[in-house]
């Protein structure tokens, strides 16, 4: 019989990966899902489905089932979810694997108990939860156990997860605010700033590319251009436009903004002595957000604290998921959550 492989699950509103126990990431992929509306088949789960954003004839769905850091399609999200899960564990009637998962802070508690249960379709035995930001800091390997302040900020697609921990405990967030800016207000500010401009029309996945091939927090030493093709907004056709990376640093500019306030505002709400502790060691990024070129350094240069981004960024919160499976007698005692089993 295979071993039982115990997985760590980052379900994201842009991505899921899974952290197989002692195997590392065994899986990431886009948290899109196609269906056909009228019977609600799937037709197609992560990259496959993705490709296929935008492009669907009507009675066809490709869609993110976890938006703005909350779910909007409960089903469709747990389907997907069992989609990825039975791709890495295969199908085993006894001996299931243990999952830890952690899901966006938006998600309520309903839908937190639909997720986990549904996962036993799976052949899962036992399914527990992880707040996200302890498991991102594990996963950058903070060391959270210590009577010390660290602060994680963990920026994914639909939002992004600032936090204090001390002690394994989450001292300061900003799970209650409002704004939950992530890499999908980026894309929207780059949108938004091609049509003002240009009177261009572009799409998500053309602003998203725009984003990560050229686009930067501060500006550039040096310029970089990327050729795009939009709609025309007065002739209503295709043209092709040069942009340079100074434009979207210009386009960047009210989104960086939110997210350094959003970042200020869980800062003020620190407790003196931890506060000190972040100016002494600085600030960590995760979430593939944390991946847009010069951000450590602007949150640095506005905040006037040291900043840096995790190793792997996008995979901290699986990685976390998974390390905390691996350690469980170091790093089980922070989990706040009842463990299920079928
Ligand atoms: N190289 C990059 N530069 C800037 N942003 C990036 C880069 N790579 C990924 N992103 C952004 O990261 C976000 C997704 O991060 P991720 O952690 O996968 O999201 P989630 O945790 O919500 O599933 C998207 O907005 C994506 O555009
Ligand atoms: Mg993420």
């Amino acid at each position: 019989m295979a071993t039982v492989l115990d997985i760590g699950v980052d379900l994201g509103t842009a991505s899921v990966v899974i952290y197989g126990k002692g195997k590392d990431v065994v899986l990431n992929e886009p948290a899109v899902i196609a269906f056909d509306r009228d019977t609600r088949n799937v037709l197609a789960v992560g990259e496959e489905a993705r490709r296929m954003m935008g492009r669907t004839p009507s009675n066809i769905s490709a869609i993110r089932p976890l938006q703005n850091g909350m779910i909007s399609d409960l089903e469709m999200a747990c389907t997907m979810l069992r989609y990825f899960v039975g791709k890495v564990v295969g199908k085993r009637l006894i001996g299931g694997p243990r999952i830890l998962i952690s899901v966006p802070s938006g998600v309520n508690e309903m839908e937190k108990h639909r997720i986990t249960t549904s996962l036993f379709e799976t052949g899962a035995r036992r399914t527990q939860l992880i707040d996200r930001p302890i498991a991102a800091a594990i996963g950058a390997g903070l060391p959270i156990g210590e009577a010390y302040g660290e602060m994680i900020v963990d920026i994914g697609g639909g939002m992004t997860d600032i936090a204090v921990i001390s002690q394994g405990q989450i001292i300061a967030t900003n799970k209650e605010s409002a704004d939950k800016i992530g890499g999908d207000a980026f894309d929207d500010a780059i949108i938004r700033y091609i049509r003002r401009k240009h009177n261009l029309l572009i799409g998500e996945p053309t602003a998203e590319d725009l984003k990560i091939s050229i686009g930067s927090a501060l500006p550039r030493n040096e310029q970089f251009y990327m050729e795009i093709t939009g709609r025309n907004l007065i002739s209503g056709l295709p043209k092709v436009m040069r942009i340079t990376s100074d434009e979207i640093t210009e386009a960047l500019d009210d989104p960086l903004h939110d997210l350094l306030e959003a970042i200020q505002a869980v800062l003020e709400k620190t407790p003196a002595e931890l506060l000190a502790d972040i100016f002494e060691t600085g600030i960590t990024l995760s979430g593939g957000g944390a991946l847009l070129s010069g951000l450590s350094e602007a949150v640095a240069l506005s905040l006037k604290v040291d900043c840096h981004v995790a190793e792997y960024p996008q995979e901290c919160v699986a990685r976390g998921c998974g390390l905390t499976l691996e350690n469980w007698s170091e790093y089980g005692r922070y989990l706040n959550d009842r463990k299920k089993r079928r």
